[in-house]
């Protein structure tokens, strides 16, 4: 096979023009004194490695600023050399769009940026986006505080605010974003503003569910809660033949829309069955109310119709060390040292409180699951985090108050399946396998059926991304992204266009 020679003159004049720009750039990296690292070597190497080891980018430089300031003059070089800007807060994007979601983007880490100062007397409290989110647990706990937030310690707290930020509070608290008072932001053209309700409101509002497509967030001002006086983590397990797991789902989808407490937090986790024809079926949650007692009780009603299952705890009864559990041990990321990487794809599906899945529509895919899913030589969990549902705080929010846009969600339900070994190469099999367990409940749920997809589990291979992320708000993005990002300094996979 021969290739054309239009395309080696492309590729020689892109070469060229990336080396020059990148020389304008480190000359004012330099002249201003911020730390970057540059193509060429193992320092670049690790700088550039993404969490999903399925990608493999390279940006322009990797700058590494200790203020807002700083990162003001980033911006205003990349758009000086007109180079696109990508922030980069824990790194763990699935897309690896904390690297551009490409080559050649100028990456702005932010990890230098680990400030958490809380006001114990309002308790509201400011935290730079370069801290992870078992390190901000940590820190606020020490100040008798909470953030809701996920439960992966690693996950950087700005790319999590940005999207969304669920955790087994949420139902109690709301998402992270849902917590936050105002928010300090470097825009395109490398002017510093603060986004609130009374201070660029329309900003405010972007900043909330579709921020790195706006600009890049500093630092937080969030409102925190008193840490609950008990909380656990619970979980039940169970292996059913399909049937009975799509009975289950249903019976829990029932339960979950009757008077629940917010204090209940809850996930349904499927997996391999232990043989052809069979799923694993794992309920599993947080518990912020009185007293384990007090727990089954409340998911007496579901129990009820399930087989009978053990019960694990973890945790001592202590907030924090729920936090310890969920993160396999770890809180503090510093003292942990480096997390580790995977090789994986995943999709969402956030499906409608509105329009419950239906019993048909939940048999195909726990039938495909114990079938397609039992051969799959992936590594694959499925996993229905419940957003809504009886009192949930999140769904209480008017969906128009932010950008977020799924406020009517019942589950955010996150698929995903790393290669068998968790290293490249990845199989082509394993994006099949997704696409078709989403199709299952799809297509069974019919035209009308009116999901979504949840931005913080990106899916660079979605036909109808712009509407399934950010549903009716997208007309609105756009426009305010003419507004605040003209020239297109924040461009990348999912972006607002
Ligand atoms: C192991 C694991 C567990 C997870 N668990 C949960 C969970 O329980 N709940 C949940 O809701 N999500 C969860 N997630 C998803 C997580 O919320 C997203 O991956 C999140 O976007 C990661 O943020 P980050 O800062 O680590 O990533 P990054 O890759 O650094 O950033 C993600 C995106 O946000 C942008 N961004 C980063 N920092 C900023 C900033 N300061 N300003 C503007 N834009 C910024 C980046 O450019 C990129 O587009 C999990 C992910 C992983 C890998
Ligand atoms: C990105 O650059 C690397 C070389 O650094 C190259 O191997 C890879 O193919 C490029 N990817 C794309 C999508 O162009
Ligand atoms: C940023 O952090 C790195 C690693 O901790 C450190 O080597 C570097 O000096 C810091 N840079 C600045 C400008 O503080
Ligand atoms: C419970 O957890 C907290 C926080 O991790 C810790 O300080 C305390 O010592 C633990 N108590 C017991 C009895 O393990
Ligand atoms: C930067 O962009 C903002 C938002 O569009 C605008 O209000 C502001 O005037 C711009 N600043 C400069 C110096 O151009």
């Amino acid at each position: 096979m021969t290739r054309p020679t239009s395309y080696l003159l492309t590729f020689a004049t892109l070469t060229i023009s990336v080396l020059a720009q990148s020389s304008g750039l480190q000359n004012g990296l330099s002249d201003a004194h911020i730390a970057a690292v540059v193509p060429g070597g193992a320092p670049y190497d690790a700088a550039r490695r993404a969490y999903n080891l399925r990608y493999d980018f390279s940006p322009v430089a990797v700058t590494y600023p200790s203020t807002a300031e700083q990162v003001a003059t980033i911006v205003a070089l990349g758009n000086s050399e007109n180079i696109q800007v990508v922030a980069r807060s824990g790194g763990h994007n699935y897309i690896a769009n904390g690297l551009g979601g490409k080559n050649g983007s100028l990456v702005i880490d932010l990890s230098n940026m680990t400030r958490v100062d809380v006001d114990v007397s309002s308790g509201t409290a400011t935290i730079e986006t370069g801290n992870r989110l078992g390190d901000v647990a940590f820190a606020l706990n020490n100040q008798g505080r909470a953030l809701p937030h996920g439960s992966c310690p690693y996950v950087g707290i700005g790319g999590h605010v940005s999207g969304g930020g669920f955790g087994f509070t949420s139902r109690m608290w709301g998402l992270t974003l849902d917590a936050v008072q105002s928010m300090s932001v470097v825009l395109a053209n490398g002017t510093i503003v603060t986004a609130s309700s009374n201070s660029n409101a329309d900003l405010f509002w972007a900043m909330r569910g579709a921020a790195s497509s706006f600009g890049i967030i500093t630092s937080i001002d969030v409102k925190t809660f008193p840490t609950p006086p008990f909380a656990t983590i619970y979980e039940y397990d169970w292996q059913l033949d399909y049937s009975s797991a799509a009975t289950a789902l249903a019976k829990f989808q029932e339960y979950v829309m009757t008077d629940i407490p917010p204090q209940l937090g809850a996930e349904i986790n499927l997996g391999r069955g232990n043989s052809e024809g069979s799923v694993y079926f794992g309920l599993t949650g947080g518990w912020y109310g009185e007293s384990t007692d007090a727990l089954q009780s409340a998911l007496a009603p579901f129990l009820a119709s399930m087989p009978s299952a053990n019960v694990r705890y973890s945790g001592n009864g202590t907030y924090i060390s729920t936090i310890e559990a969920l993160g396999n041990g770890i809180v503090n990321t510093n003292v942990a040292g480096p997390d580790t990487t995977d090789t994986f794809y995943a999709k969402s599906l956030v499906t409608p409180e509105g329009q419950p899945m239906t019993l048909e529509a939940l048999e195909a895919f726990m039938k495909y699951l114990a079938y397609d899913g039992y051969a799959s030589n992936t590594a694959w969990f499925m996993q229905f985090e419940l957003y809504g549902g009886g009192n949930s705080f999140i769904n209480s929010i008017n969906v128009d108050s932010t950008a977020f846009a799924t406020r009517s969600a019942l589950f955010t339900v996150q698929l995903y399946a790393s290669s068998s070994n968790y290293e490249p190469p990845y199989p082509e099999d394993g994006f099949t396998f997704l696409d078709g367990a989403v199709e299952a409940i799809t297509s069974t749920m019919g035209d009308d059926w009116d999901y979504g997809a949840y931005v913080n589990y990106p899916d660079d291979r979605l036909n109808n991304a712009q509407s399934l992320y950010y549903k009716s708000h997208y007309t609105r993005l756009e426009s305010l992204k003419s507004q605040y990002d003209p020239t297109g300094v924040f461009v990348f996979p999912i972006s607002v266009q």
